[in-house]
Order: structure tokens, then C-alpha cells, then sequence
């Protein structure tokens, strides 16, 4: 039987966080050990954000490090940039002729930005229709990702039943995968974890850094002695996902009494400068091989292109744009 295949992305606009890692990223390295795997950089998806051309230039070549960093292999796994292929683009256009603004206009994101009265690109606006191109031309059996971006991919379904229905089966769907305990990694505030709140543990910090960030989780200002609900504490919701040897005694002395938030913080800020450390020095042996990033990504785009290309004439026949 052929290998299933996986595919997803990042895109690039900020510093990558452990919350990108243990919700989306460890699952694509976990995941490529026994699927046929596409990960890609989404820079077109970026665009929406970043429109400072070296910003997005160095944020773009860092995913692609970050990817390598943690341990996804470049020989087995196809490393690409979406904006090398035009096809993503070319069958976003065909799935906005098929997409109506009011679908579009219950995303999430979209109800968001609405709700802050912000003003939205149309960009972003089509967001979901880019990453359903991005999906669907690679026929993925499994598309990991965090909670916050299952929506997109269930538009991704929508996309590919609504173009099956209008023109025949064309698209697979893919289903999304979630792990349930990763699913909203928290920040140091307790909010979801996100670039864009502030409030993130960069992946790929240096020590000192991952301690000053733990140190600002917030907490309620119990005294060490007294007794602590640990499902109602900002750092042992982090505890659960880099202190497993500590857990227990961590649960028991948080019921009991005895424990401060700084021992606590303390404790997890080590837990994570282990965790993070192999990473952190691969990438920065990386970083010394100035032509690693480019290399990757042509090998990529040639393997990318290979399967896109065939399946958008798949598609442009069944529109009738060959004739
Ligand atoms: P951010 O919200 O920080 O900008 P991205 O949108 O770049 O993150 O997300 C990259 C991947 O990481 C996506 O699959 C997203 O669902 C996942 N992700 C982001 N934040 C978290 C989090 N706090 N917990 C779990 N997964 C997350
Ligand atoms: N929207 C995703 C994010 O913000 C990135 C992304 C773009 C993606 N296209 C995709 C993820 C296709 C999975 C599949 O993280």
C-alpha cells in the first residue's frame, strides 16, 4: 500500500514559539517518519502582514531553517515555498469563482478583524481560499495543524466538495489532525499563545531569554505555603507540556501547599531550556551553511511542482480553460 500523505505550512511573520512547535510543527516531523510529507513556507500568506520586502525576505529563509532545526528531513520531506509555485495562486482565483462572500464571510478571521473594527485587506478576506489551493493540489490525506486553523481546513473540505459537485471528483478530502492536548497551547498570559499577542516562548530563544519569559507568566499572588488549584495556574498548564517527570509531584505539591510561583517557574524554565536546547544549537550549525536554505528549497519546489502541475491540468481540463 502507498504511504499516506501529509501536507501543511507556516507562514512567516514572527519568531516561531512553542506553541507553533508542540500544535503544528512536531507534528509534521512525528508525521513524516511514515507519511509522504509537503510542508511549505506560506509567504503569499504572509503578505497580508508583512510588506517590508527584507523583513519577509529574512522571516521566509528563518521557517525554512526552523524546518530543517527541527529535524524535518530535506531528503525524505518536500521543503517548498509557496510563492515558487504559481499554481496555488492560479487555483485560488478558480475557487474564488466558486465561493460565495457570505461563506467567506463567516471565518473566523474575518469575524475578528469585523469585531475590531479593523480594516481588512482583501488578502485576508481570501485567505481561506489560498490555503485551500494550497491544500488540495497535493490530494493530502492529513493536514496538522493547531485549533486555530481547523476552520481554514474545513473550508478546504467545503472547496473540494463544491468543485466535485460542479465538475465531477476531482479534490480528496483531507482531514485535519489535531492532538487534543496541543491543540491551545497557552502564553505566559494564559491566552492562546500567538505572534501577534505578545505573549509567546520563542522556540529558538537563548536561555536567559526562555527564564525572563517564564519568569512573566502570570499568576494570582498566593503565598508558597498555601494551597493552589493547579488547573486554575498559568505555569502548570506549561508544566503539562514540558515537565512529565515532574507532573505528578508538581499536581501534589501545588493541592498541598508548599510550593511558590518562582520555584515552580524556576522549574519549568529548566524543563524548557532542555527541551529547546538540541534544537536551538542544530539551528544555529545550520545558520553557518549559507547556501542550505536555497538548496533546499529548489529540491523542494522540483518535487512540488511535479505534483501540482499535474494536478492543475487535471483541473483546467475539467473547467474547460484547454481546448
Ligand atoms: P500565530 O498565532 O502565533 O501567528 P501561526 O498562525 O503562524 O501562529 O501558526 C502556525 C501553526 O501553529 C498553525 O498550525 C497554528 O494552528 C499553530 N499554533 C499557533 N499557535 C498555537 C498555540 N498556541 N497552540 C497550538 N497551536 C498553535
Ligand atoms: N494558515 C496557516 C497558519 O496560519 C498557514 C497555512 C497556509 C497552511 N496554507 C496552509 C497550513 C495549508 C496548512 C495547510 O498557520
Amino acid at each position: 500500500m502507498s504511504k499516506k500523505r501529509l501536507l501543511s505550512g507556516v507562514k512567516p511573520t514572527g519568531r516561531p514559539h512553542v506553541g507553533n512547535y508542540l500544535g503544528a510543527m512536531r507534528q509534521f516531523v512525528e508525521l513524516s517518519k511514515t507519511h509522504e510529507s509537503f510542508v511549505f513556507v506560506a509567504d503569499y500568506h504572509a503578505l497580508n502582514i508583512i510588506h517590508d520586502a527584507a523583513e519577509l525576505a529574512q522571516l521566509t529563509n528563518d521557517v525554512v531553517l526552523d524546518y530543517l532545526a527541527i529535524g524535518l528531513d530535506p531528503e525524505e520531506v518536500v521543503l517548498f515555498k509557496q510563492s515558487d509555485l504559481p499554481i496555488h495562486t492560479e487555483l485560488c482565483w478558480i475557487f474564488n469563482t466558486l465561493t460565495t462572500m457570505p461563506y467567506l464571510m463567516r471565518a473566523h478571521a474575518y469575524k475578528d478583524a469585523e469585531a475590531k473594527n479593523k480594516e481588512i485587506n482583501v488578502g485576508t478576506f481570501d485567505y481561506p481560499m489560498l490555503m485551500a489551493a494550497d491544500i488540495l493540489l497535493y490530494s493530502p490525506d492529513v493536514v496538522p495543524v493547531g485549533a486555530d486553523q481547523k476552520q481554514h481546513v474545513e473550508f478546504a473540505r467545503d472547496t473540494a466538495e463544491k468543485f466535485n459537485r460542479t465538475y465531477g471528483d476531482t479534490f480528496k478530502l483531507p482531514e485535519v489532525f489535531t492532538p487534543k492536548e496541543v491543540a491551545i497551547v497557552p502564553g505566559v498570559d494564559g491566552q492562546k499563545m500567538s505572534k501577534s499577542y505578545g505573549n509567546t516562548i520563542p522556540l529558538f530563544a537563548e536561555d536567559d531569554e526562555i527564564r525572563k519569559r517564564a519568569m512573566s507568566i502570570v499568576t494570582d499572588s498566593k503565598g508558597v505555603e498555601e494551597p493552589k488549584d493547579p488547573e486554575e495556574c498559568n505555569v502548570f498548564a506549561l508544566h503539562k507540556h514540558f515537565s512529565p517527570n515532574d507532573i505528578v509531584n508538581l499536581e501534589k505539591r501545588y493541592r498541598d501547599g508548599g510550593i511558590g510561583y518562582k520555584e515552580s517557574k524556576d522549574i519549568l524554565a529548566d524543563n524548557i531550556i532542555s527541551f529547546v536546547t538540541p534544537m536551538r544549537e542544530k539551528r544555529k550549525e545550520l545558520e553557518a551553511d549559507k547556501e542550505i536554505v536555497q538548496k533546499t528549497l529548489a529540491k523542494g519546489y522540483e518535487k512540488a511542482h511535479a505534483v501540482a502541475s499535474e494536478k492543475m491540468q487535471e483541473i483546467k481540463k475539467k473547467i474547460g480553460v484547454i481546448i
